[in-house]
This record gives structure tokens, sequence and C-alpha cells, in this order.
């Protein structure tokens, strides 16, 4: 597993070349005749993705897996959210991978087992473990085995499925994910309450609960206003309300929370731009609540396509960005100053808009693109 990683120079040289160009550093030969050059960058790399999305890892003695695994695992903020939701006696990660969720989920609960059928990851994991102090079962088998042979019954699972072939890129199905839900939700669900399940972004809603009659709770979480997760919840009785919670953690913190379904009897108003207009977080359109958003905030509506809103008055509680704008006419654009340029449905994208006008990016000034009912608008910050 590599514990001679754990040598005091081998260590001091992976702290020494933490900001070294991986590239030209795995062209050179080993200083130490028991690890490899390509062991040794895999541990600055884990020690700098560690920097970025768990920091709670960046202790001596710790070690890291491969790239992949590294790229699998969960950053902490997001698994720091998700642990506050949950909480019991036994708690059980059927695909611990690096262990990130199972780390920060497991916190409130008294027992913890990881299931992984990777041996060198898992052992990775446990050493890893010990080193923190945290006390856990750790199982090295398929989950499906494990699952056959298991007596016990848990408060929470926990899953964060594989994709089946690495093409990010790919919108996929539960079908498509290493283990396949829809298999296995029957068993799961014989032996725990709650069944909580990690999918990508690029998952339907709609489709999730259309095949998953058990689904009660889904949570679309942002960091930075930039979609990480979707993370569903299932329990023993079928559900007939579904509870969605928008998350949007680390900037401007909210929580928008609506009743899936809801959507498709909201009607949105339409105007013409007022004093304000209204951005919703990326986790809310990722929900496609476009409707309920404009409901739920007395907000009038641009255009059909367009989701953005608008009101005369500020709105402090709006789960986005609120700008004061007026609409300008395209002559007003000087040559030369500096804006944030936002375009949506609107012919030209952002790019060809800096070109047309001779506007550089950036700056504190914002210029809108778009479309209202009348047709195409152009708003300034004011
Ligand atoms: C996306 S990663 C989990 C990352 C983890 N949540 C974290 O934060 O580090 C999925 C893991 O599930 C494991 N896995 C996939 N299918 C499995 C199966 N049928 N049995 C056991 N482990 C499985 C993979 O080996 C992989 O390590």
């Amino acid at each position: 597993m590599g514990k001679k990683l754990l040598n005091k120079d081998i260590q001091a040289y992976i702290n020494a070349n933490l900001k070294t160009d991986l590239h030209s550093l795995l062209l050179k030969k080993t200083p130490f005749s028991e690890v490899s050059m390509q062991e040794i960058v895999q541990q600055i790399k884990g020690k700098q993705v560690a920097e970025k999305k768990f920091s709670f890892l960046l202790k001596d003695g710790i070690i890291f897996p491969p790239q992949l695994n590294l790229e699998q695992a969960s950053s902490e903020k997001t698994a720091l959210y998700k642990s506050e939701i949950l909480r019991g006696e036994k708690f059980i990660d059927l695909t611990s991978g690096f262990g990130i969720d199972a780390y920060h989920l497991s916190q409130n609960f008294k027992e913890v087992t990881l299931v992984e059928q990777n041996t060198e990851l898992l052992k990775i994991v446990e050493h890893n473990w010990n080193l923190l102090g945290r006390e856990a079962r750790f199982i090295n088998r398929k989950l499906e085995d494990f699952l056959e042979e298991n007596q016990d019954l848990f408060d929470v699972i926990y899953l964060d499925p594989a994709r089946r072939d690495q093409n990010k890129n790919k919108v996929f199905l539960l079908e498509d994910l290493s283990p396949n839900i829809l298999e296995i939700q029957e068993k799961l669900l014989s032996i725990s309450s709650q069944v909580v399940v990690k999918l990508s972004p690029l998952i339907d809603l709609k489709y999730l609960v259309s095949v998953l009659p058990n689904i009660f709770r889904i949570d679309i979480i942002a960091l930075k206003n930039d979609v990480k997760e979707i993370v569903i919840f299932l329990s023993k009785e079928v559900q007939n309300d579904v509870i969605c919670h928008c998350v949007n953690l680390e900037s401007g913190e909210s929580v928008f929370t609506y009743e899936f379904g809801k959507e498709e009897n909201a009607q949105s108003e339409y105007a013409e731009p007022e004093k304000f207009i209204y951005i919703p977080n990326n986790s809310i359109l990722k929900a496609g609540v476009f409707n309920l958003i404009s409901e739920k905030f007395g907000l009038k509506k641009l255009h059909p396509n367009s989701h953005f809103y608008t009101y005369s008055e500020k709105k402090d509680d709006f789960p986005g960005r609120v700008f004061e704008m007026k609409t300008i006419d395209s002559k007003e654009i000087k040559k030369k100053e500096q804006f944030n340029i936002i375009a949506k449905n609107y012919p030209l994208k952002p790019e060809e808009i800096k070109k047309k006008y001779g506007v550089k990016d950036g700056g504190k000034d914002y210029l809108i693109f778009t479309q209202s009912k009348k047709g195409k608008i152009i708003l300034k910050s004011v």
C-alpha cells in the first residue's frame, strides 16, 4: 500500500516538491531505491488536490491514492453539508472510495462500516483513518456479495456510485452507474430506514422521481454557485411528496425549499425590466423551478426562456444575485470600457459581444444581453 512512502526523507522530498512541475519531475530518476517517481508524484498530486478539496487530510503520514480515486472523491465542503442532515446509531457507506464522504457523514453515528471493492484503496483508507483516530469496520468486497450475506440493519446506507465509463460529459441513467440503484433498492430498503445516494449534477430530476417510488427528498448542492451533487433520499414507504432543497454553499449561502411537482401548476407574470434584475442561483436553475421562484418571491419574468426576473424593489432573501440596472441603447456602450458580460437567450455569446462593442472583461459593472417579451434588450448595472 506504500507504507515506504512514510519514510522521513521521502516525505521531506514530497513536501519540497509540492509546487514543482509534475511532468518534468516524472522524467527524473527517483532519488530513493524503494519508491518510484510515479509513486512520489501520486503523493504530490494527492496533497495538491487535498489543499482544494479535503484539507483535513493535509497531515503527516496521510497516504493518497491514484488520480482517479482523488477525482471521484467528494469535497469536504459538500460532505460536511450532508453530515449535518444525517444521524443515528449505525452508518454504512457501500461505495467508500477514498472515504471523504464516509469520514464526515459518519460523524453523528456510533458504528461505522465501509465497503469497497478496490483492495489497495481500502487499505489506504484504513491506514488514514487509523492515523486520524477514527474507528470503522473495513470490508473489502463487492457490495452485492456483502449484501447477500449481511444480517445487520442500518440507520443510514450511503452510496456514491461510480460511473461505469469515465466519460464525464455523458448524461447518464441510473443503469450506467456501479452499483445500479434500481437493481438493489429493494434490498437496501429492507435493511435500512434511509438510503442516501449521491448522483451527478447531470441527472434529470423528473427521471429520478419517475423510477424511484421511495424517493422523499432531493438536495441539489452547489458550491460557490457551481452545482456539484444531486443527493437523493429514499425511505421504506412509497412517497407522495418529494421535498427538494436547492443549496448554495460558500457564496451567499442559501437554501430554497419546494415540493417537487409544484412547478407544474406555478405561473409567472411577465414584465419589461424594472429597477432590480434577479438571477437565480444555479441550483435553482438545475431544479427548473422557473415559475415557482417567480411566484414565491413575487417577481416578474422577462421572457419564458430567459430566466431573468425583475421587480421594483430589492428582496434580500432571494437565493441568487440581484442587480440594480437600467435598459440602455447599444450606442451607450463605450469602447474599451470594462464589464462583466452575461448573455442568455441572446443571439451573440459574451465573446462575440466583447468583439462587436470593443469592451473589455472584468471590473465591477455588469451588462446583461437578453430578451424581454418585446424583443432584444441590453441592461447595464447602475
Ligand atoms: C465515486 S467513488 C466514491 C467516492 C467517495 N464517496 C468519497 O468521497 O471518497 C465510488 C467507489 O465505489 C466503488 N464501487 C463501485 N461499485 C462497487 C461495487 N459493486 N462494490 C463495491 N464497491 C464498488 C468503486 O470502486 C469506487 O471506489
